[in-house]
């Protein structure tokens, strides 16, 4: 594994010098822009889109087509931030993101039909919402904000009151495995997507009731619960037979960090104190389940070294939405900034493996890097740092670009269930054949690496 890892680092290698560490004074930018231009260096090690052959906007397995969706959300918050006149990391983002959104500009690519979920285009939703707020230049065609709302609208019109009494299912197709679940982080992404879009267009029609809706399913299901000492847990999902009666309790930290970060989003728009209690509740709930010793940790299977790799990617998202509720509800800045300060010091410290230097690993309360690595390590590192740094979103109020389009999405076949669709035998066959070759790539992807 680490030959092979060797050399691949070598070939992708931006820089070639032999063992250096990140250092980090954390209540100075440019230290914090220094040390995450390293560690997103280290993330473009896996981007496949510079390699001969390799598809733009992916990065190299086993990472999938939503880790590449969340891990430039996070990349286009370093280049806003720390290095914005660089126009070659520019193009890179502009390309990368502007190529997956899919033949309908839905972030619904017909290719990624074998492995593509409600909470996969949701997150790809939150990168594309990332580049709106952050004012990244707009392909001509199609703003950004339009397709955010393609995906909100794509999104929104899943919702299936067949069973459970609504919400999302996990697969948004028929065939892929999950279908039969309803997940929180699902729902979660479109609560989080109605929430800014409410903000960014001042528009709260449809995007407050839709918000609402999800808050209120989300209780009634019994996803979100209170326990008796008042703390929030929102939990994974259920199968939808016995009307999803038999709740997953596990705990995700993205999931608590893009429920948090949309009542924040709420209460800066709407000033209801209704979403002012509930992201407080999560704030707390949040610092007092995914940190030891105010440092952050995937608690649910971090300690027990069970993280896949998904799993090990979740803390960046919940790092960027830590750090957005920090903004938009400053009363929760002085009790969230000791934890991300602590956990983007301890990040910083772990990334002194790999033969670059810089790679990060897992666990960050360990002195030095653990021998663990990934897209997930770099970029959760790299949104712990920047948290640190945070922006405050635009919005059209402010300067933002008022090119939306409210039915964006509306008016093609992405916006079903695709049980819903005539699927033919053909297309069946297909999609066998697909998923024979998905699974040959994924299982030659994880051999390469546990070999
Ligand atoms: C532009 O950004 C990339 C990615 O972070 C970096 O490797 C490169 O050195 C930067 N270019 C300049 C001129 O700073
Ligand atoms: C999927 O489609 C994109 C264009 O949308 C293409 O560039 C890419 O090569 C295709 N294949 C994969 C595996 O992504
Ligand atoms: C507000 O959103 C609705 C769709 O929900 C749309 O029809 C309407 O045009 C929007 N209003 C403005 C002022 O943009
Ligand atoms: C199914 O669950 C939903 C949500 O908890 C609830 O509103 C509905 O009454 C339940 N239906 C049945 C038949 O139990
Ligand atoms: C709303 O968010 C902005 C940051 O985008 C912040 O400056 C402002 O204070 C917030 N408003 C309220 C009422 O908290
Ligand atoms: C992480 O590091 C800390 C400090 O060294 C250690 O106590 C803990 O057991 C480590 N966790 C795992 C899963 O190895
Ligand atoms: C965006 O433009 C529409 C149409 O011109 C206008 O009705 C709306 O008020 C604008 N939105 C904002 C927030 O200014
Ligand atoms: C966003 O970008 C546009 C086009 O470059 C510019 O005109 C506008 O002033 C920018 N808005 C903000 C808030 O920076």
């Amino acid at each position: 594994m680490r030959l092979l890892h060797s050399i691949i680092t070598i070939s992708l290698l931006f820089f070639t010098s032999s063992v250096q560490s990140v250092a980090l004074t954390i209540n100075d930018k440019d230290s914090i822009c220094a040390a995450a231009k390293l560690v997103a260096d280290g993330a473009w090690n896996y981007y496949e889109g510079f390699k001969y052959g390799g598809v733009v906007g992916m990065f190299a397995p086993p990472n999938y087509w939503w880790n590449a969706g969340e891990a430039f959300g996070g990349l286009i918050d370093y280049y806003t931030f720390c290095d914005p006149t660089n126009d070659t990391l520019k193009q890179w983002l502009y390309d990368a993101m502007y190529h997956q959104a899919g033949e309908n500009y839905n972030y619904i690519p017909s290719n990624q039909s074998m492995t593509e979920g409600n909470d996969d285009q949701g997150v790809w939703g939150m990168a594309i919402m990332q580049a709106v707020e952050r004012n990244f230049t707009n392909p001509e065609a199609h703003s950004w904000i339009s397709m955010t709302q393609a995906v909100f609208n794509t999104m929104n019109a899943r919702w299936d009151t067949g069973n459970c009494g609504g919400g999302l299912r996990w697969q948004i197709f028929t065939w892929n495995s999950g279908y039969d679940y309803k997940n929180s982080i699902s729902n979660g992404c479109l609560f989080h997507l109605a929430a800014r879009l409410a903000k960014y267009t001042g528009n709260s029609s449809i995007y407050i009731e839709t918000a609402e809706k999800v808050w209120q399913w989300m209780d009634d299901v019994g996803f979100l619960t209170e326990e008796d000492n008042g703390n929030s847990r929102i939990y994974d999902g259920a199968k939808v037979e016995n009307n999803c009666s038999t709740v997953t309790d596990l705990r995700w930290s993205y999931t608590y960090g893009v429920f948090m970060s949309g009542c924040a989003y709420l209460y800066n728009f709407t000033g209801d104190t209704i979403w002012q209690t509930r992201a407080l509740e999560l704030v707390e709930a949040s610092l007092s389940y995914f940190f030891a010793n105010k440092i952050m940790q995937e608690t649910t299977c971090q300690p027990y070294n069970l993280c896949n790799n998904d799993q090990r990617s979740f803390r960046s998202l919940f790092s960027r939405c830590l750090g957005l509720t920090m903004l938009l509800m400053p009363e929760t800045r002085d009790q969230i900034l000791p934890y991300l300060e602590a956990s983007a010091a301890a990040a910083a410290q772990s990334c002194s493996g790999g033969d670059d230097g810089v790679t990060c690993g897992e666990n960050w309360s360990a002195a030095g890097w653990d021998g663990v690595y990934g897209l997930g390590e770099q970029t959760s590192s790299l949104e712990v740092i920047m948290s640190l740094i945070v922006e405050d979103p635009i919005s059209i109020k402010t300067g933002g670009s008022n090119q939306t389009n409210f039915a964006a999405g509306t008016d093609t076949e992405d916006n079903v269930n695709k049980n819903e669709l005539n699927i033919t035998g053909k297309d069946r066959a297909g999609a066998g054949i697909l998923t024979a070759i998905v699974l040959a790539i994924i299982l030659g992807g994880s051999i390469w690496m546990i070999f």
